[in-house]
């Protein structure tokens, strides 16, 4: 018996970290960590699904998204791992292949939204099947939880439905059904007012961005389009700059609440208390990152830990699926 329940989760290192990755995910698993053994995938794979022209980026963005995650404060002793460097998720994902059927994955809304947003016209074999490997990705270390955003949720259903079927099909109760784990704040809205942020749409504040930067951001955000003047009362309720002070600072959300109703704060006036209070939060976890950015020697050694860590339970269950599966052979 496992000592502590598991967790799973992961990105696509497609770039920086931003605040939209803070509240969606990274504050889940701050708390998650303390209470789980936690493994963090990083899907260097997955990024060949839509972005195969960036492949000569990738690694450069497997280092800054693990500078990110210790900057943040998610510990050095949680196994962060690479998935191309585990091989045997290769194999379980064709294993599972065959117990997808194609419109399955054809009717998979989140895989659609994709190749809308990023004009894929024709589908390589290896985007429409990612959901596929994804099980893979989870079901190897038999999580307990998944904690994911809400886009995600039809691939946890996905490997869920792998589960079953490869329990009932080879008789054998290999793989524990993991469950879904949704944040409280899956989507923030970037400073643009529009758009889910992210970096695409530059819409987004960084980890990664200066106090200056921050700043200047905040400035530019979209706020209230019915209070052009001071002298008019807000509706914070429908101000991007009020959500986001409530999100980080929910006692100065209150404060802020009650002024901009009576129009007794002006809208730069309440951006820069908000710029102030973010960069005051985010001063440690850039002091975290510059430290580790100056010293990948550290970065890639907890990559290379958790990658052996990972491959060895990736091992063990293949040994199970393959004894499950009669591709165990007398040699
Ligand atoms: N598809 C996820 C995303 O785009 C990343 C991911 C890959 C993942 N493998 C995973 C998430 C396994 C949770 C579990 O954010
Ligand atoms: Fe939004 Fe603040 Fe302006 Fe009110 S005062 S409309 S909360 S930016």
């Amino acid at each position: 018996m496992r000592k502590l329940k598991r967790v799973l989760t992961g990105d696509r290192p497609t770039g920086c970290l931003h605040l939209g990755h803070y509240v969606g995910s990274l504050k889940n698993r701050l708390r998650l960590q303390d209470e789980y053994e936690c493994f963090f995938i990083i899907a260097d794979l997955q990024v060949l699904t839509d972005h195969l022209e960036k492949y000569e980026e990738i690694q450069k963005n497997v280092f800054e998204i693990m500078c990110d995650y210790l900057a943040v404060g998610l510990r050095e002793d949680n196994i962060f791992f690479i998935q191309s460097q585990v091989p045997e998720l290769a194999e379980l994902t064709v294993y599972f292949s065959f117990l997808v059927k194609l419109p399955e994955l054809q009717r998979n809304p989140t895989l659609k939204e994709e190749s809308k947003m990023y004009g894929v016209k024709k589908m390589s074999l290896g985007f429409l099947s990612y959901p596929v490997s994804q099980a893979a990705d989870i079901l190897f270390c038999k999580p307990n939880l998944v904690p994911v955003g809400r886009d995600q949720l039809p691939h946890i259903e996905l490997a869920r439905e792998v589960a079953r079927s490869f329990n009932r099909i080879f008789g054998k109760k290999v793989f524990p059904l993991p469950q879904a784990v949704l944040s409280e704040c899956p989507i923030l809205i970037g400073i643009d007012g529009k758009h889910k942020m992210s970096k695409s749409l530059n819409n987004y504040i960084a980890f990664a961005h200066t106090p200056e930067e921050t700043t200047q951001r905040i400035l530019s955000a979209y706020t209230d389009p019915l209070r052009p003047y001071k002298k008019d009362p807000g509706h914070p309720e429908e101000c991007l700059v009020f959500k986001y002070h409530s999100l980080f600072f929910p006692q100065v959300a209150q404060k802020i609440l009650s002024q901009c109703k009576k129009a007794k704060v002006g809208c730069k006036e309440c951006k820069l208390i908000l710029a102030k209070n973010l960069n005051s939060f985010l001063a440690p976890i850039r002091k975290r990152r510059n430290y580790y950015h100056s010293r990948p020697k550290i970065v890639w050694e907890i990559l290379a830990n958790g990658t052996k860590k990972a491959r060895k339970v990736a091992v063990q269950t293949l040994r199970e699926v393959r004894k499950a599966m009669r591709f165990s052979y007398p040699f």
